[in-house]
């Protein structure tokens, strides 16, 4: 469903932040891209919708190059759930939720119940939640918020970037729970990026680990621990989650 072959990024510095960066995501797998802040995780993700173009290498979606679609249809076929949730803060949860529905012209009554859906998936039942503002939720409500919004239009594909990271552990922990119980219901394709390689190895099917704008290793979580590609990744294994074979 998406595909990266040799990708190339820069911003103008000297060493470009994306650099020979390849990597494959298939229906309904999730793969979970990992990498310290600052890497280009968020640069990657943004090459897939073209809220950015990369300089060289291609980026594939749905079988073909990016850059021969145009973004807006592109985007209404991929769910994003963005940093910090990104909501409106203006906008009701269910304004919220409905934002791609009413762009994409759907009748009052099938948004209404799209979004009525997706609340109660992400355990916020629209008749208690969805005339608040997002000020009014919890943070972890407010990513969950997220995730319905990005689910509205039943996107084939989801964009996630770090949409847990600013949650304590234990709701975060729940979230990661409630995230695999999504996955097996809705049998999405799903590009997650993180900086924290245990919930990478948690959530991904496959997990890539990055470095200076490539994917060191790409595989299972079991196949990365059993045979680290090289030293970058067993320390940066061994630094992560320490315990872990060496
Ligand atoms: N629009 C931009 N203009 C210039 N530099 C940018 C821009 N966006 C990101 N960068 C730089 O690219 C690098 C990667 O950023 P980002 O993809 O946001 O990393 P991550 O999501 O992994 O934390 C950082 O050094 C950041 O400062
Ligand atoms: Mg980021």
């Amino acid at each position: 469903m998406i595909e990266f072959r040799d990708v190339r990024k820069s911003f103008g510095e000297a060493r470009p932040v994306l650099d020979g960066l390849s990597f494959s995501v298939a229906e309904g797998e999730t793969l979970a891209l990992v990498g310290p802040s600052g890497c280009g995780k968020t640069t990657a993700l943004k090459l897939v919708n073209r809220l950015l173009d990369h300089d060289s290498g291609e980026v594939r979606v749905f079988g073909r190059d990016v850059r021969g679609e145009d973004p807006i249809a592109l985007r209404r076929r991929l769910g994003y759930v963005i940093q910090e949730a990104g909501l409106f803060p203006h906008w009701s949860v269910k304004e919220n939720v409905e934002a791609v529905p009413r762009l994409l012209g759907w009748k009052q009554a099938e948004r209404h119940a799209r979004s009525e859906e997706l609340l109660a998936l992400v355990a916020l039942p629209a008749a208690e939640y969805g005339e608040r503002r997002p000020r009014q939720l919890s943070g972890g409500q407010r990513q969950r918020v997220g995730v319905a919004r990005a689910l509205a239009a039943d996107p084939p594909v989801l964009l996630m970037d770090e949409p847990f990271g600013a949650l304590d552990p234990i709701a975060r922990r729940s979230m990661q729970k409630e995230f695999l119980d999504w996955k097996r219901r809705l049998r999405k394709a799903v590009l997650l990026v993180t900086h924290d390689l245990r919930e990478a190895f948690r959530l991904g099917d496959r997990v890539a680990i990055l470095d200076r704008g490539k994917a060191r290793q790409t595989g299972t979580p079991r196949e990365i621990l059993a045979a680290p590609a090289d030293d970058f990744v067993r320390e940066f294994v061994s630094d992560e989650l320490p315990g872990a074979p060496p």
